[in-house]
């Protein structure tokens, strides 16, 4: 009984502005997130995509299935696994508004350019993912993003590894030729 009040106690005394592990601000999460994924927007990391300029329905959609399980990458479902659904708005806000990323890596010659500009067209990559490659409400920016996780995206949803929140990838996917992979990744990295 004692023990029991003391603790009461000692939760009370706490001073009311003492933030819980559960209830930071997303100023004080987001430096964690951009140490992996650039504060500028552009991720220098290989394997982690650049977050710059994403619609906030996107990141909400995606941190939504990281924490749910729906979409498995270690680092990303531990992380998500505290985060509120209004951290979960607050984070896509917060990433929607750094700047977009910076494409890296040579550019590609005319001829390269041409064929990458080819497949995009023939697989209409711009009539969902917008003329610029920007995204759009849930359908996320592929323009500047790294081109080893264009490549691992790709790869996994024709695999049937990463489901997506609906089937328009996968499905968009299935058409997509193997060889015109690499070609569409090294194009769409360096679209700006
Ligand atoms: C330890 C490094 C690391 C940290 C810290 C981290 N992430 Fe990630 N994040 C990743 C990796 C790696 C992926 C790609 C997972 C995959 O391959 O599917 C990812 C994926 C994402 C995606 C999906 C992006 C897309 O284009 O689909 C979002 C959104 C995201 N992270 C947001 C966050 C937020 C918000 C935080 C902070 C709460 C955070 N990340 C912290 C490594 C990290
Ligand atoms: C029918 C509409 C549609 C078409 C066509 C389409 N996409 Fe997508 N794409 C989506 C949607 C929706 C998502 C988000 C799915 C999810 O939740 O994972 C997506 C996700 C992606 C991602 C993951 C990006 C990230 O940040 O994780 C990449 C890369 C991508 N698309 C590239 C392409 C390319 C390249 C093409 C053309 C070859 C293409 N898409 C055609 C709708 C489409």
């Amino acid at each position: 009984m004692k023990l029991n009040t003391l603790a009461v106690l000692t939760v009370l005394a706490m001073p009311a502005s003492a933030p819980a592990a559960s209830a930071q601000t997303v100023e004080q999460r987001l430096p964690a997130c951009l140490a992996c994924h650039g504060t500028n927007g552009t991720a220098k990391l290989p394997g982690v995509p650049s977050l710059g300029a994403m619609p906030t329905d996107y990141v909400l959609t995606q941190l939504y299935m990281f924490r749910e399980k729906m979409r498995v990458a270690a680092p990303m479902n531990a992380l998500a696994e505290s985060l509120s659904d209004d951290d979960l708005r607050d984070l896509g806000d917060a990433v929607s508004k750094l700047p977009p990323p910076q494409p890296v890596g040579e550019a590609l010659a005319a001829a390269d350019a041409d064929h990458g500009n080819a497949l995009v067209n023939r697989y209409h990559c711009n009539s969902c993912h917008g003329a610029d490659l920007a995204g759009h409400d849930n359908i996320p920016r592929i323009a500047g993003q790294r081109e080893d996780y264009l490549l691992k995206s790709l790869t996994d949803y024709k695999s049937g590894a990463r489901p997506g929140y609906s089937p328009a990838m996968s499905e968009a996917s299935k058409e997509i030729q193997p060889d015109d992979i690499p070609v569409l990744a090294r194009f769409v990295s360096r679209y700006k």
